[in-house]
């Protein structure tokens, strides 16, 4: 008789190790073990409205932000599995102000560091709309054997490892690169697995959706202002006018303008110049996997994995997605400046 045909993720990992000279597993053990803090999260959101997990935490975050329950217990739970993994040395989250590094002789040992933003989108949880979880892997500079230092975690988005990010939405997903392209894999509720979806995911070129808080018009950049007014013109060569979808999760957003096509923006205003999201936890996981997806990433006017990062929770400008359409939006940005 003929098997259910699938591939689990933690099948897809060990397969790919391969691909790495002198790879030990370390990183397959991360990976693995990010998969089991996803699975224990969904629980979680599925739960929802269910268990007494909505609504605040009582607390803030060092962005002066509401945590809810669920950032709460998201990041706890990430912590939790990577220090049990004893593959990472350190932790830097979006919801705790400075690195949280292990201290135990096999986590000091590890060669990596991750940055987290454990649940995004979280003021969308208690609405029953998609949020998720972004991660990112560094090979640490300070000497194996020590406690990691902020270097580790301050390295710009080109030194990542692997990156990826879980949505839970209508089925949960977690899409992940190492460099060598970008793979999705889907939930299987009923055998508890990721199970592979989505190979070598490209995202197309051009695209017919924007993505932006268009509330916040009036505090944008001429050249954003202008870019959108540009989206909402009819011309039948580009599918102009494009659709406007705007979630408020940036990897409900992200996702999906990268299956079907689109460009994601979160730009420097009035009240927030340097904007709002997040480099380290959103911008570089994200960013990695557009590019390595055949899109691109930038603050308007720099590639942001060559970003230098000065601090955890510096915040940058964020355009990202079909590659055409975001070099479109840097046109009009730029040419505001000349
Ligand atoms: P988080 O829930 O991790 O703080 O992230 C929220 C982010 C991001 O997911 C989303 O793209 C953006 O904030 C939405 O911001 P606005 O509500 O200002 O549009
Ligand atoms: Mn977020
Ligand atoms: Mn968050």
């Amino acid at each position: 008789m003929k098997g259910y045909q699938i591939k689990t993720l933690n099948e897809f990992i060990i397969e790919k190790q391969t691909e790495f000279a002198f790879a030990r597993g370390e990183l397959s053990g991360l990976l693995q073990h990010i998969g089991i803090a996803a699975k224990i999260i969904n629980k979680k959101v599925n739960k929802a409205g269910l268990v007494d997990i909505l609504g605040e935490a009582g607390a803030t975050n060092i962005q002066g932000e509401d945590q809810k329950k669920l950032d709460v217990f998201s990041h706890d739970q990430m912590v939790q599995s990577l220090k049990s993994s004893c593959d990472c040395c350190g932790i830097a989250s979006e919801e705790n102000e400075g690195a949280i590094t292990f201290d135990d002789e096999m986590s000091k040992d590890a060669s990596y560091v991750i940055c987290t933003d454990p649940l995004d989108g979280s003021s969308n949880i208690d609405v029953n709309v998609s949020v998720g979880t972004i991660f990112s892997i560094y090979r640490r500079v300070s000497p194996k054997g020590t406690e990691p230092m902020l270097e580790d975690f301050l390295q710009p988005g080109i030194k990542q490892v692997a990156a990826g990010y879980i949505i839970y939405g209508s089925s949960t997903m977690l899409v992940y690169t190492t460099g060598k392209g970008v793979n999705g894999f889907t939930l299987d509720p009923s055998i508890g697995e990721f199970c592979l979806s989505h190979p070598r995911m490209q995202t197309p070129k051009d695209g017919l959706i924007y993505s932006i808080n268009e509330g916040n018009y009036v505090k944008f950049p001429e050249g954003v202002k202008k870019y959108i007014k540009y989206c909402q013109v009819i011309d039948k060569d580009t599918g102009r006018p494009y659709s406007s979808r705007y979630i408020g999760s940036l990897v409900a957003d992200f996702h999906r303008n990268l299956l079907k096509g689109g460009i994601f923006i979160y730009p420097q205003t009035a009240s927030a110049p340097k904007g709002k999201l997040r480099l380290l936890y959103e911008c570089n996981p994200v960013g990695f996997i557009a590019e390595q997806a055949g899109g691109k990433a930038t603050d308007g006017f720099r590639r942001i994995l060559e970003i230098k990062p000065e601090s955890l929770h510096q915040r940058t400008p964020f355009y990202t997605g079909s590659i055409n359409m975001v070099n479109k939006v840097e046109e009009f940005l730029q040419s505001e400046i000349m």
